[in-house]
């Protein structure tokens, strides 16, 4: 790992924009980090791509970080963690990669009572099974998934309360939640629906953001290695395969502030490493 006494630069990547609510945890959780953030804005959404193309997306965008020199990276996207991460673990052995699901798995099964647990996310995450079977090592056989492909575009256009975004999570979860005392948000963009979302379920079920407890696991790893940055500002620097033509606006939902640079790049220029 880096000289504690350098900052930290921990890289995130995410098929889009959505991963910016993990890296908003990150910042509060290490506000001294360098983070390096890639979003695979010509390329998103991962969630309804095949197995094959997640894998390698996602080795493009991890070999992307690794040539920015991070010392670490986090897969905030669910999907490509669901698909990619044991694949991304095998392929850059030598880089710790932390992926969304074990660290949303682990919160859940710490926090619900009943142990019946819900998971939402795009089709590819809910195919994958990743979180079921992450649950079922844990002794948790009670799974109820549920695919809810609309809550990204209602997401991304700002649909985040009122009659629209609500009639769409009634017709997503009205069976899951009469089933389950917690549900996993297992995709980047969910937790901007948290409260439409909360609104449908009631407030007796726990709504569980791993964005947070991937914030947790990174700062106990940085402490554990005694990497933890010790001062400093931190900083944000943003590359985006794509520059959308609503990009400010989907920042402003996303992020909430000015990352310190907005950078467009090809990965092509990277992909056969
Ligand atoms: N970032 C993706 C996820 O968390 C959602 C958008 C997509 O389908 O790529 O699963």
């Amino acid at each position: 790992m880096a000289d504690s006494k350098r900052t930290i630069s921990i890289g995130v990547f995410d098929s889009g924009i959505g991963g910016l609510t993990v890296v908003k945890k990150i910042r509060e959780k290490i506000p001294q980090a360098a983070v390096v953030y890639l979003g695979d804005t010509a390329r998103v959404p991962y969630g309804t791509k095949s197995e094959e193309t997640i894998k390698r997306f996602a080795r493009e965008d991890a070999a992307f970080l690794i040539e920015k020199g991070v010392d670490l990276i986090v897969v905030a996207c669910n999907t490509a963690s669901s698909v990619a991460l044991g694949y991304l673990k095998r392929e850059f052995m030598n880089m710790p990669i932390f992926g969304v699901v074990e660290p949303g798995v682990k919160m859940a099964a710490e926090i619900s009572e009943e142990k019946h647990i819900g998971i939402i996310g795009t089709i590819a995450t809910i195919k994958s099974h990743a979180h079921k079977k992450a649950l079922e090592n844990r002794g948790i056989t009670t799974v109820f998934e549920k695919a809810c492909p609309l809550f990204v575009p209602l997401a991304e256009e700002g649909f985040t309360e009122g009659k629209i975004p609500e009639l769409i999570a009634e017709h997503y979860l009205r069976d899951i939640k009469n089933r389950v005392d917690t549900i996993i948000l297992g995709c980047t963009h969910y937790p901007i629906l948290m409260n439409v979302i909360r609104n449908v379920v009631g407030e007796d079920i726990r709504l569980i953001d791993p964005a947070k407890a991937v914030a947790d696991e990174v700062y106990e790893f940085l402490k554990s290695t005694d990497s933890l940055p010790e001062e400093g500002r931190g900083s944000l620097d943003l590359y985006l395969t794509d520059i959308p033509p609503h990009y400010h606006s989907l920042l402003n939902i996303f992020l909430g502030f000015t990352p310190d640079t907005i950078e467009k790049v090809d990965l092509k220029e990277i992909s056969s490493c």
